[in-house]
Order: structure tokens, then C-alpha cells, then sequence
């Protein structure tokens, strides 16, 4: 057993705890869970003792909303997520220490202690007042049981506990003409006991370690604290009536006065203590039990909680306030929270289908090598760390395409493949170095520190494309240095740039390791480096003697002259276009796979039957490609002489003007059409009507009586429809 007691750096790194009630999706990725694991993976390899906390949130409502949806119990829907989304991750990569969850026997002794500790000491306040009742469902309407009216940004459907458009923290009698989500009922008050956490008590000392401690936050974070701080912190109920969570521990309600009667802890009370939950159930297993006290407890512990941004309370102000509150426990050093990741420049949506599925990036792209680096490496590169970023496939493949494959890839190849073809697969001496030499292995301790320096300062972006710029380095110095030339004018010369050139891919094997751990560990393998590296993951925690290379050996040369190396192979195949429209193609298509109730589908009927015109043949999806639809303005209208169903217009489409011959004459006088927004099939071949040019067509809708509507193309001139 490693005696991890003196370790100088014993970090407890944490990732939000999804909920169990559907599968992972990139934006989950992007917001939390893959900076976590970069984060830890580059501190395992600094020889830092990381315990990498994670697990299942599997109370609360939207859990039980699922379950009375589908008719099932919440303990069965919990178990399949649960199983789902563990396999995904480590599908993905994620190298957590322990992945728990919150309806293991530990989390609720757990959670259950800490809520009876504070009762003990007087940190919870209890208090009975009308709350939101369904009277026909006959439940309380807690949290996201109710939606209503935002009464900050007027949005129409808001949480009962938080706006999803303006992030405003909630309570359900806030909300503006509220509705039960269960029956739609219009909720009446009934009257409710519960326990509070006094955070009006709690702010000054939150406040106190707040100054300090978040001075170097992220400003997205510190600026969403400030703002609550601001406007000074309210008590919070953290008991629920709800059928479905973490019992109220028995005897603190009686205690207190209250009947324990179908009375759970509130969600989020519950599920980060499930951080410490998981924390005991690993060190249990590793046969430790009193192992996560030195992670909580040891006040040289090092916290971080990577979330994204909609958990930005929870983690800066209302867990820290119960860690103070129950006091003998660490508080986070820092709160890397993201922001969110858009897709094609929309907002993600499950139940709209506006998403990328983690699982089924994985399986579609599961006949590639290391299919996750793609996936990592691409959203790495546009994190919305500072503020919203957005995931394009198109993106996506120049990042693979361009990068992987073109910088990384290549440069390995070449450099490898030019070794076993004149050095016989063996790394040759370096004699007498050129000034160009010297200064490519200064490189490698250059990007190692700034790599290293981007992870500590939490700039995952910047680490990945640091990296990135260490193997364009990389293939500059081979290109420069020419050894294809050398080889026959300079053999010494040669010998050095493939010395250095496999120096660089040695330290990249290190180096990449975070973001691409697949394809690194297969660059290893062809250096014939394996197993002389020590693993990112949990088995490379093997205590302060290891000699095996980390992250600080990949600054100066790591192979020997004479060391053999084996043999070359592609690390990156390209992606190809038409696997990006396949891709486009599902966006939105198809059913969204978490939480969308079946929608009802109306009879069917030919369109012929009802009255419309017939649905043409299918097309392929390139077909449709082909035609470039832009949103255009109408500058001008003037009538077509001889022809009465004719308009002709002048299209604003940013980037030029077009003249249009429409035929809408009959529903549009030429004054009704000028500003009017359209959208414009730009690339139609020009036609000659009439004695004028029409450049284009304007898309109108015909209805079963003949009658068009202009399209309307709103927005910016010039934008692409699609
Ligand atoms: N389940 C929550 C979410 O997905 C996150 C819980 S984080 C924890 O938004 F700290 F409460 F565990
Ligand atoms: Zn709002």
C-alpha cells in the first residue's frame, strides 16, 4: 500500500456528478468532465497524488420525473444510466480513481451523517411555510416540478429552481404564472416544514474565505459569486417532500420537531457530499477506509471541483458554506468552471436533438484507432473556457484533418520512417549539434514548462494547442534541416536531425498524453518507449520513488543513442467529407435519446389525400448541399413591364447585390416587398426574363390554394440557410 501521508501534493480533484437520467453528451464533456480528466492526467504524470472523484447523481426530481413518465422505479431508471454512462466514460477515457454513486449504502450513511452534524451544532434553522402544492397529483411542487414565468428575464420556462436562458438561481413561488409540470395543474399553497441552511448566517464566513481564496479565479466564476454575495444570500430549504432521495436521518426530525414522514434531503445537499461518499468507497476498496480524511481533512489538501457553469452556487457558495458550517473539512482551492458549448452555432437541446451523443460518437467512429482522441483533441481545442465556443463537424475535421493528421501524424512518420530506412530503426548519436539543433531541443523544455504552466493555470485550450505547437516545431526543424539532402552531403548533419526529430516525438509521447492518451500510447509503443512512461491513470499512482519518465523528463532528450525503435504506423487517418455529412445529417434528425416524451404522431395520410401538392423523390443529403440558400434584403422593387405576376428586386447579400425577377406580383405590391428579409438560391444559374437578368430565386410557399408567403430570411445579409 503506497503511504500517500507525505506526498507534497495530494490534490482531490472532483467533475460534477452527472445525473442518471440519460446518456453524456459532448456538452457534458466540454463543460466539465474533460478538463477534469486532462487536469489529472497531467498531475499524475508531475508524480502528484491524485484522487479523481466522480460518480452518479441519481436522486433529486428530474430522476423521479423520469421514472413517473415512464412508469417505472426511479432505482430502475438510476441503474441503467448509471451502468450507461460509467461504461461511456471510460469508453471516453476519463480516468477517474472512483466513479460512485449516490444510492450506495456509503452515500447515504454519509450524507445522512452530515446533515445530522450540522443538526448537532445548530447550523440548520427549521421553519414551516406555504409552498407550491399539486392538489391533483397531491405532491409537493419543489424545484423542477414547477415552470413558469423567469421573473428576472420574462423567459416562459423556467425551473421551479433556475432559469435555464439567464442562469438566475430560483425558487418555485418566484416563478410567474406557475404550472405543475406533472399534470399542468395551476398550483395552490399548502403549508410545509423544513429544514433551511442559514446561508444569511453563513455569508460572512464564506465571504472571509471567499477574499482570499478566490482572487484567482476564473472571472466568469468570481463575477457570478460577487453578483450572489451582492445581493446577499437567503436561508435554503435542503429537506424535500418528495418520494424519491436520501431519507431525512431518523431522529434528527423528531429531535427537532418535525414528522420525518416522506422527507428527503434536498438534491443538491445530497449530491455533492456524494463527493466525499466516493472518496470513502475508494479508499475503502483500495483497504484503506480512513484513506479519504487525508484528501478532506488534512487542511495541505488541495480541492477542485471542475463543473460547468450552470453549478457555478452549488460549488462556490453553498457546499463551501456547509464544509464551514460543519467545519474540519477542506474548501476548494479553485472551481475551473466552463461555460457552454454550442453546436453549429445553436444552443445544445437533448430533447430537440441538438446534440452530439458520446456513446454514438464512439460507435460511429469505433472502425479508427483511439476513436476518443478525435473527440477529445477537438473539443480541447474550443473549450468555452472564457465564454460560450462552439462544436462544428466541420471544425471537428479540420482539427483531425489538419492537425492529428497533417502536424502531428506526419511529423512522427517521417521522423520514424526516416530512421528505419537509413539508421537501421536505431537512434543515432548527436555529434557536434548545429545552432538549429540546440535550439529544437531548447524547444522541448520551452513547450514542456508552457504546456505544464497551461494546466496549472487551467487553459486546457491552450495546453492542447501548445502541444500541437510542439510537433509543428517538430516538423519545421525536419523540413529546415533536410535530411533527405544531408543524407548524402552532411551524414553527421543527418544523423543529428534525426536524433533530435525522435527526441520530439519521445517528449510529444509525454506531452500528449493528457489529450490523447490512445494515440500517445501507441506512439510509445512504436518508439519502443512502453511501460517506461508512467500511466496518466490511476495505476501510474504508484507512490514519490517512481523512476519511470513523467511529465518533467519530457524537457530534455529522453532516448539513447543506439535505443531501437519499432516500426512506423499511421497515428491519425483522415476523416473523410462524407463521414462530417453523415454526422450533419443526424444533428437534430434523429430522436432525442434522453428525456423527450414520444410525441404523439397524427394518422397518416398521403399528402395527395389532404389536399397538398406530392412529396418529391428523396434526395441525397449532398444534393441538398449543393444549393447555397443566403438570407438577402430587398433594397428595391420595381414592376416587370409585360409581365404582371413580376417583381424585379435588388437582393442585399452582404457581400453583393443581386437582381431577382420574383413572381409574386400578385400578392405583393412592389412598396410592400422593399425591406422585406428573403431567402435567396444564390448559386442558380443566371436566366434571361423578360429583357433582365434574374440572379437567383426567392423562396416563396405555395399553399393547397395557390396563395405564397415570402420565406423569411432574417438575420444578417448574406447568411447561409440550411
Ligand atoms: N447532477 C448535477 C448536474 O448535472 C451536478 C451535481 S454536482 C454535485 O447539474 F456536486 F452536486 F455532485
Ligand atoms: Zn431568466
Amino acid at each position: 500500500m503506497p503511504d500517500s501521508g507525505d506526498r507534497e501534493d495530494r490534490l482531490l480533484v472532483t467533475a460534477a456528478l452527472p445525473y442518471a437520467n440519460g446518456p453524456i453528451h459532448i456538452g457534458h464533456l466540454a463543460g466539465a468532465y474533460l478538463p477534469a480528466d486532462l487536469f489529472c492526467r497531467y498531475q499524475r504524470l508531475k508524480g502528484r497524488d491524485v484522487a479523481f472523484i466522480c460518480g452518479s447523481d441519481e436522486m433529486g426530481v428530474p430522476i423521479f420525473l423520469r421514472a413517473l413518465r415512464e412508469d417505472r422505479d426511479a432505482q430502475d431508471v438510476v441503474d441503467e444510466f448509471h451502468a450507461q454512462i460509467e461504461e461511456h466514460f471510460a469508453r471516453f477515457g476519463m480516468s477517474f480513481d472512483h466513479y460512485g454513486r449516490t444510492t450506495s449504502e456509503t452515500h447515504r450513511e454519509t450524507a445522512q451523517g452530515f446533515f445530522r452534524a450540522l443538526a448537532e451544532k445548530d447550523a440548520l434553522t427549521l421553519r414551516t411555510a406555504e409552498q407550491l402544492y399539486d392538489p391533483e397529483a397531491e405532491l409537493f411542487l419543489a424545484d423542477r416540478f414547477v415552470r413558469g414565468t423567469c421573473p428576472v428575464c420574462g423567459y416562459d420556462d423556467a425551473y421551479g429552481d433556475q432559469c435555464e436562458d439567464c442562469g438566475s438561481d430560483l425558487s418555485p413561488d418566484e416563478l410567474i404564472a406557475p404550472r405543475s409540470v406533472l399534470t399542468d395543474a395551476e398550483p395552490v399553497e399548502k403549508e410545509a416544514t423544513h429544514f433551511y441552511l442559514p446561508l444569511d448566517r453563513l455569508q460572512a464566513d464564506l465571504e472571509a474565505w471567499l477574499d482570499d481564496a478566490a482572487s484567482d479565479w476564473k472571472p466568469n466564476v468570481r463575477g457570478q459569486v460577487q453578483s450572489w454575495l451582492g445581493e446577499g444570500l437567503r436561508e435554503r430549504a435542503i429537506t424535500r417532500d418528495l418520494p424519491w432521495g436520501v431519507p431525512v436521518p431518523p431522529g434528527v426530525a423528531e429531535e427537532a420537531g418535525m414528522d420525518p414522514e416522506g422527507k428527503v434531503l434536498y438534491v443538491w445537499f445530497d449530491a455533492p457530499v456524494g463527493y466525499i461518499s466516493a472518496t470513502k468507497e475508494w479508499g475503502a476498496q483500495q483497504g484503506d477506509p480512513e484513506r479519504w480524511k487525508d484528501y478532506w481533512q488534512r487542511d495541505d489538501s488541495r480541492l477542485i471541483h471542475f463543473i460547468g457553469k450552470d453549478n457555478i452556487v452549488f460549488h462556490c457558495v453553498m457546499f463551501p458554506a456547509m464544509l464551514q458550517a460543519r467545519g474540519g473539512y477542506v474548501l476548494p482551492e479553485n472551481v475551473p468552471a466552463n461555460e457552454f458549448l454550442t453546436i453549429e452555432g445553436r444552443k445544445l437541446s437533448t430533447s430537440r436533438g441538438w446534440a452530439v451523443w458520446l456513446h454514438e460518437f464512439l460507435d460511429d467512429f469505433a472502425d479508427r484507432d483511439h476513436p476518443a482522441d478525435l473527440l477529445r483533441y477537438a473539443l480541447a481545442s474550443t473549450l468555452p473556457e472564457t465564454k460560450d465556443a462552439d462544436f462544428s463537424w466541420e471544425g471537428f475535421q479540420n482539427r483531425v484533418n489538419g492537425e492529428l493528421a497533417d502536424v502531428l501524424g506526419n511529423f512522427v512518420h517521417r521522423a520514424l520512417t526516416f530512421c528505419q530506412d537509413y539508421f537501421d530503426g536505431l537512434v543515432p548519436p548527436l555529434r557536434a549539434p548545429s545552432e538549429e539543433d540546440r535550439a529544437a531541443l531548447d524547444a522541448l523544455a520551452e513547450a514542456t514548462a508552457e504546456v505544464g504552466r497551461a494546466y496549472e493555470g487551467y487553459r486546457m485550450r491552450a495546453a492542447a494547442q501548445e502541444t500541437m505547437a510542439l510537433a509543428r516545431r517538430g516538423n519545421k526543424y525536419f523540413n529546415d534541416t533536410a535530411p533527405w539532402h544531408t543524407r548524402e552531403s552532411d551524414p553527421q548533419a543527418c544523423a543529428n536531425t534525426v536524433h533530435v526529430s525522435l527526441q520530439f516525438c519521445a517528449s510529444l509521447s509525454v506531452l500528449a498524453e493528457p489529450v490523447l492518451p490512445g494515440a500517445a500510447a501507441k506512439l510509445r509503443d512504436m518508439l519502443r518507449l512502453d511501460g517506461r512512461v508512467r500511466p496518466s491513470t490511476p495505476e501510474g499512482d504508484a507512490g514519490d520513488n517512481d523512476d519511470r519518465i513523467g511529465w518533467d523528463d519530457a524537457a530534455a532528450p529522453i532516448l539513447d543513442a543506439g535505443h531501437a525503435i519499432g516500426t512506423p504506423e499511421i497515428l491519425f487517418a483522415k476523416v473523410e467529407d462524407q463521414t462530417i455529412q453523415q454526422q450533419m445529417s443526424k444533428l437534430g434528425a434523429s430522436n432525442a435519446a434522453s428525456d423527450a416524451a414520444p410525441a404523439e404522431s397524427p394518422p397518416a395520410k398521403t399528402p395527395a389525400e389532404a389536399g397538398y401538392a406530392p412529396l418529391k423523390d428523396e434526395i441525397a443529403f449532398d444534393d441538398f448541399m449543393d444549393m447555397d440558400l443566403r438570407t438577402g434584403r430587398v433594397t428595391e422593387a420595381a414592376p416587370v413591364e409585360g409581365a404582371d405576376k413580376l417583381i424585379r428586386l435588388q437582393v442585399d447579400l452582404g457581400f453583393e447585390q443581386r437582381q431577382v425577377l420574383a413572381g409574386v406580383a400578385e400578392q405583393y405590391s412592389p412598396s410592400e416587398m422593399e425591406g422585406r428579409r428573403v431567402v435567396l438560391v444564390a448559386n442558380l444559374a443566371p436566366k434571361e426574363m423578360f429583357g433582365h437578368e434574374s440572379q437567383g430565386m426567392v423562396l416563396m410557399a405555395e399553399d393547397r390554394e395557390g396563395r405564397l408567403t415570402l420565406v423569411s430570411g432574417e438575420g444578417e445579409p448574406g447568411a447561409v440557410v440550411r
